[in-house]
């Protein structure tokens, strides 16, 4: 990944220079990781740049921030504009997003109170998460020894900077032994989720993956499989799931914002479907990277264009 591309920031209701986008040592956030984000991607179609879920990484967004007391100044309207002009003034055709509201610099006590909510917006163009080739043949994953964090200490359905801690204990170690992506358990030993990807497990053509009561971010691509899936005929469960599940599943794959689709070959050096991408992944995968370029009419609505100001456009 690289930022080598990006060129503008927006900050607090203006676009400033990536060089100018700084923030001082003491802001509250950089202490505690009080603070809350957001991954978008958009998608090059032929209309143009599409941001993919735009209104539900929003919700979730403005549903985050609530959480921690946060309140974002900027109306649902004018963070899509400034999403959109962070796209044009990068003429991307498609890049990652990357919201982030947090708490500033006026004090470092615990309690934010006195602290500033500061908003930026991050554009870049980022490859598939789990790489191109993790995208076709999957991933090597390994069960962390790390456990996701219930619930009930901290809200995980809540998309915030210092819970991910959790998520870089686990991904450090699963990358030190060798392996693409970590899966961590909760604390009652379900399967839980990737470091930063949801998970499903294919068995006789039926799709189970999990909810919130399994301490689980509730992820928006997840949101768009599950759909997928079952207009393609499959049934989709919801319910907790074990290893024993995952070593009984015909295909097991990571869904989320960055990583996409990604199928998983291998758990712990255990293959699965012989190590490599199973039928009912690949089909899903087909239909969802035809949605978000734009050319699956019944998912248009997850589509937020990018058009080009009126006062853009030219006429000759
Ligand atoms: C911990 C975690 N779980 C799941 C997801 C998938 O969520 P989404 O599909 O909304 O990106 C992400 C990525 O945002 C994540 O960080």
């Amino acid at each position: 990944m690289s930022f080598d591309q990006s060129k503008w920031v927006w900050r607090n209701g203006e676009i400033i220079r990536w060089q100018d986008a700084t923030t001082h040592v003491s802001a509250h956030a950089l202490h505690y990781g009080s603070g809350v984000f957001e991954g978008i991607r958009c998608y090059a179609t032929d209309a143009g740049p599409a941001v993919f879920r735009l209104d539900a990484h929003l919700d979730r967004f403005y549903a985050s921030a609530g959480v921690y007391g946060l309140e974002i100044p900027y109306d649902r309207l004018e963070l899509t504009e400034a999403i959109e002009e962070l796209i044009r003034v990068h003429e991307f055709e498609s890049c990652y997003l990357r919201p982030l509201c947090y708490f500033g610099s006026s004090s470092l006590s615990v309690h934010p109170a006195q602290c500033p909510v500061e908003v930026v917006i991050l554009a870049w163009p980022w490859a598939p998460y789990l790489g191109a080739v993790g995208l076709e043949r999957g991933v090597r994953v390994t069960v962390s020894p790390w456990k996701k964090f219930h619930s009930e200490m901290m809200p995980t359905t809540a998309k915030a900077c210092g819970q991910y801690l959790n998520s870089i204990l686990a991904v450090r170690d699963a990358f030190k032994r060798g392996f693409d992506e970590a899966l961590l358990l909760n604390s009652e030993g379900h399967l839980a989720e990737g470091s930063g990807e949801n998970l499903f497990i294919v068995r006789n053509g039926e799709l189970i993956t999990n909810d919130e009561r399994e301490s689980i971010l509730v992820g928006i691509t997840r949101d768009a499989v599950i759909r997928i899936a079952r207009d393609l005929g499959h049934r989709v469960v919801t319910r907790a799931m074990t290893l024993e599940d995952l070593a009984t599943a015909d295909e097991a794959f990571f869904t989320g914002t960055a990583a996409e689709v990604t199928p998983i070959r291998e758990v712990d050096g255990v293959e699965i479907n012989g190590g490599r991408r199973g039928p009912v992944t690949e089909s899903i995968q087909r239909v969802f990277f035809s949605a978000v370029a734009g050319r699956e009419e019944r998912y248009r609505e997850w589509l937020h264009l990018v058009t080009q100001p009126l006062e853009m456009v030219t006429h000759d």
